[in-house]
């Protein structure tokens, strides 16, 4: 506790980047320090899980100093503990949850353990203060692809989610096959901004009517049959044509059945969250199609779309809130559910 503000301090250790913050009351980032090893993975075209891990280990205990010294406090001012303890890749996890149960053990500081994908939709709380439940949450990131009903801070309602490849990996996927290299999505939105959205004709894949699932895989095999069978006819390929014309098909998706189940559950209210939801024509469409159904949109600016331990320490006070507590069984769960 330090000037009667309640201190969390998040941490995050999911994937590719070893990210601490201290966040007051839920909603104020005092700090919000990311360690990425993007460039690291670059090297071999994807995030190595072992490579993560050791990462993750040499750079936590460097990555919290500098949280508690950037918020300007100290351990003994921190009041509860939130680390992700899954969804993710699990070395990577375990040393986020082992750091988290060390500090906890130590100073006799409590813990919560959040689940990863609430924390993407907690994103919003930091950067939108008067937001609160109900809303429609639509998390799109690299793992996953979610539209989900919360009716209140501890309450999570999956509706849908898509049945192989998640938005953000179909963007990595093809990405990759047009050249453009990792991370994907970034490098895709920037391209597509070059191109025409209209010039190849990719599926939209809504499945049977009225679900709100999605499947992606198809995409890649799409991108990967319009490129040779312009290669064997000799025709140049314009890349930043493909990267528009995918995107639009992935995200134009997303936008309509985010606006439909909010419209069917009867919400005003369209949060975006993971590291999709950056994307440039994703938010632009949404917000289109959500104006048009009377919703607001909101989502979180990029720095707190991708992940980050802000977002945890936001999802972990409203846990703790509610009366979550870990103890020191916490384990890391790779494939936890929403
Ligand atoms: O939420 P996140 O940081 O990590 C996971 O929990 O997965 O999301 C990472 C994913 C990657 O697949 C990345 O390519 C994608 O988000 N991404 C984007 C953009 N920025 C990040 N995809 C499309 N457009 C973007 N601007
Ligand atoms: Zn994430």
């Amino acid at each position: 506790m330090l000037d009667g503000k309640h201190l969390t301090l998040g941490i995050e250790t999911s994937c590719d980047e070893t990210a601490v913050s201290v966040v007051a009351d839920g909603r104020n980032v005092m700090s919000n320090v990311i360690s990425s090893q993007i460039a690291i993975h670059t090297e071999f075209g994807g995030v190595v899980p072992e490579i993560a891990s050791r990462k993750h280990l040499e750079s936590i205990n460097a990555v919290t100093d500098k949280a508690l010294q950037d918020a300007g406090v100290s351990i003994d001012d921190i009041d509860l503990i939130g680390v992700t303890y899954g969804p993710g890749l699990v070395g990577a996890l375990l040393i986020g949850v082992a750091a988290a149960k060390a500090i906890s053990f130590a100073r006799d500081i409590p813990m919560v353990g959040v689940n990863h994908m609430h924390g993407h939709i907690a994103a919003n709380y930091l950067e939108h203060p008067d937001l609160e439940p109900p809303f429609m949450a639509v998390v799109v990131s690299g793992g996953h692809t979610n539209i989900v009903n919360v009716p209140a801070y501890n309450k999570c309602e999956k509706l849908g989610e898509t049945r192989d490849d998640a938005a953000g990996e179909a963007f990595d996927k093809v990405a990759r096959v047009i050249g453009l290299g990792y991370p994907g999505g970034p490098k895709v939105d920037k391209a597509a901004k070059l191109g025409n959205r209209d010039a190849i004709a990719f599926k939209r894949v809504y499945l049977e009517p009225g679900s709100l699932d999605f499947s992606f895989s198809g995409l890649k095999t799409q991108a990967l049959n319009y490129l040779n069978s312009e290669r064997q006819a000799g025709r140049e390929i314009n890349v930043n044509d493909v990267a528009a014309s995918f995107q639009e098909a992935i995200v134009e998706v997303i936008a309509d059945k985010a606006v439909d189940a909010a419209v069917r559950y009867g919400q005003k209210k369209i949060v975006m969250a993971g590291g999709v939801a950056s994307n440039t024509r994703l938010r632009e469409l949404v917000s289109e199609k959500a104006a048009a159904a009377d919703i607001e949109v909101l989502r979180p600016s990029p720095v707190l779309c991708t992940d980050n331990g802000a977002m945890i320490a936001s999802a972990a006070y409203y846990a703790y809130m509610a009366g979550e507590r870990s103890g020191y069984d916490l384990d890391a769960v790779p494939g936890l559910e929403f």
